[in-house]
């Protein structure tokens, strides 16, 4: 049956994918299933625990079970790990000192048994250690449109490497060059995000932070520790990234006291996140214009977690010398299990090209029965809409907020129509009315749109052309004169991370927004994932048990409807 699974379960982010004859059949991270957030979080004594959960899933959608599996790819490769960590200078027991380094070779090594085990069979004949940064790579390339692309992936780090240029061509990706820890964006992120009072995986928080500072007051500082060469290389002082070292005197002495969790926001937050935003920009360009030279490709594939941020991916679509920039949309560790998956398939068992990444709508779906037995359950009255997407337009048009459950869950960490919260964007309170009903987030942090395809040059400054607008992976200008109108999308520098939604990869999401254009002239609605600071919901009662904790006034889930109150909104 030609089936080969991928798994992420090294750092964090565990996740599955599952290829039948080339094509993915299932992609989906754990976190989704087990309700932790990351799926685990990223520790030396943990790489054995298993994505279990979403890998049941992945085999109950292909029908299958895991000694059906003919190959299996795993993203890290330990010997590669071995060969060149610099032992020394971590935290006693953990990443970067003797004794954290061996129990985490230790665990790893427990993953191919655990498998067997598992599946009630050796699979070991099939299983491939990969290194991680070439399953990044072939992540963005196989899923892409492209039949040759230069390849860019930046990460925290992967065995070593932290940031790799490679060439993409057919069946073949080739690396041209890689830097290794630590010169490394995404540690930088980590810890810059870490002083200014986040946890580690709350980049997105100071991408949005950055809107609000200017970038010319740390400029200078920022240079003391990244040196950026004309070549397009860059460096990071060891002793700013250093592995999980809970030491910011070096970082304080440059860029004032580190903000303690939860403290208040002054200007000097925002500049020092500008001054970071716009020196990625610059490391990105830079490397970019390097792996240009090198690949003269029109195309340019990213990923790694640094792919994640939308502003740095826009400046690269305007300024990089590339044509095309693709993105697919689980760009962090969660995407290396559906690189490693297609890896096998194309590059290392040399089997055709079955499949480009479409759309994103890969994990499970649930069908109305199911839905309806959650409800009765849950005690919940509910009608059934054959016009769903109008009755949902107009709820949305008077003010409501529903959450809109819809078909096979989305890969990655953005919703993008299927777990989606959907809220009017004219209102200008409605920032303010999500954060205190449902979300709870922090008032800088901007709430993104998703707009008719057909209609999106209508309202934001697109360049070029890119299919990742699909995947909320791009920030662009809103058109002068159109901000106002949709102020609830707006972010405070005049930007949106846009999701263009097209009718051929969803159509019911792609109906909705029509209708929503039909009653209000605006083809745009907010989206923002479906959770309250948890994994976004995956199952029905997932999506029951937040509507009813949360401030949603009502859920749709396929043509079902449910209000919290009969007068809803
Ligand atoms: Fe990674």
């Amino acid at each position: 049956m030609g089936l080969i699974l991928g798994l992420n379960s090294a750092y964090h982010e565990s996740a599955v994918c599952l290829l039948e004859d080339g094509v993915v059949r299932f992609a989906a991270e754990e976190e989704r299933f087990s309700r932790i957030k990351h799926g685990k979080p990223a520790r030396v004594d943990n790489p054995d625990s298993l994505p279990e959960k979403s890998l049941s899933a992945a085999l109950r959608e292909a029908g299958a079970r895991l000694c059906d599996v003919e190959a299996v790819g795993y993203s890290f490769n330990p010997p590669l790990r071995l060969k060149n960590i610099d032992a020394g200078g971590g935290v006693e027991g953990d990443w970067g000192s003797m004794a954290g380094e061996r129990l985490f070779q230790e665990k790893l090594r427990q993953v191919p048994l655990l498998l067997d085990k598992l599946a009630g069979r050796s699979l070991k004949k099939g299983f491939h250690w990969l290194d991680h940064h070439l399953c990044h790579a072939a992540s963005a390339f196989f899923p892409s449109p492209f039949d040759e692309a230069a390849i860019l992936t930046a990460d925290g780090i992967g065995e070593i490497a932290t940031t790799g240029l490679f060439h993409g061509q057919g069946n073949r990706i080739r690396k041209l060059e890689e830097l290794l820890y630590p010169d490394s964006l995404g540690f930088l992120w980590e810890k810059v995000t870490l002083f200014l009072g986040f946890t580690e995986y709350d980049a997105a928080k100071v991408m949005g932070l950055a809107a609000l500072g200017k970038p010319a007051k740390f400029r200078g500082a920022f240079r003391q520790f990244v040196r950026l060469e004309e070549d397009g290389l860059f460096f990071v002082a060891p002793e700013i990234v250093r592995f999980r070292t809970p030491d910011y005197g070096a970082l304080e002495a440059l860029l004032g006291p580190r903000r303690q969790p939860g403290a208040e926001l002054d200007p000097r937050h925002g500049d020092i996140a500008a001054s970071l935003q716009e020196l990625t920009e610059e490391v990105l360009l830079g490397l970019a214009e390097r792996l240009w030279q090198r690949t003269g490709s029109r195309n340019l594939c990213l990923a790694g977690g640094v792919a994640l941020n939308c502003v740095a991916n826009a400046v690269l679509q305007e300024k990089s010398p590339f044509h095309r920039i693709y993105i697919q949309p689980a760009a962090n560790d969660a995407g290396t299990a559906m690189g490693a998956a297609l890896l096998l398939w194309r590059q290392i068992l040399g089997r055709p090209k079955n499949w480009f990444l479409e759309h994103p709508y890969l994990g499970p779906a649930f069908g109305e029965s199911e839905i309806h037995q959650c409800l009765i359950r849950h005690g919940l009255r509910f009608e059934v809409c054959p016009e769903i997407e109008v009755r949902t337009a107009q709820l949305l048009a008077r003010g409501a907020i529903v959450g809109w459950f819809q078909g096979r869950m989305e890969l990655g960490p953005r919703a993008l129509g299927n777990r989606s919260l959907l809220a009017d964007p004219r209102n200008p309170g409605m920032k303010e009315i999500l954060n205190r009903k449902i979300k709870h987030r922090e008032e800088f942090r901007p709430f993104a749109p998703s707009v008719l395809s057909e209609h999106a040059r209508d309202w934001f400054r697109i360049p070029g052309n890119s299919v990742s607008s699909d995947f909320m992976l791009l920030a662009y200008k809103v058109l002068e004169g159109q901000a106002k109108k949709i102020p609830a999308v707006t972010h405070l520098d005049g930007t949106a991370r846009v999701q263009t939604v097209r009718a051929k990869t969803n159509p019911r999401f792609h109906r909705l927004l029509s209708e929503f254009y039909g009653l209000t002239g605006v083809p745009i609605l907010l989206n923002t994932s479906f959770n309250d600071r948890e994994p976004i919901v995956c199952t029905p009662a997932d999506a029951v048990k937040t509507f009813l904790r949360t401030g949603i006034d009502c859920l749709v889930l396929g043509h079902t409807l449910v209000k919290k109150k009969p007068d809803a909104p």
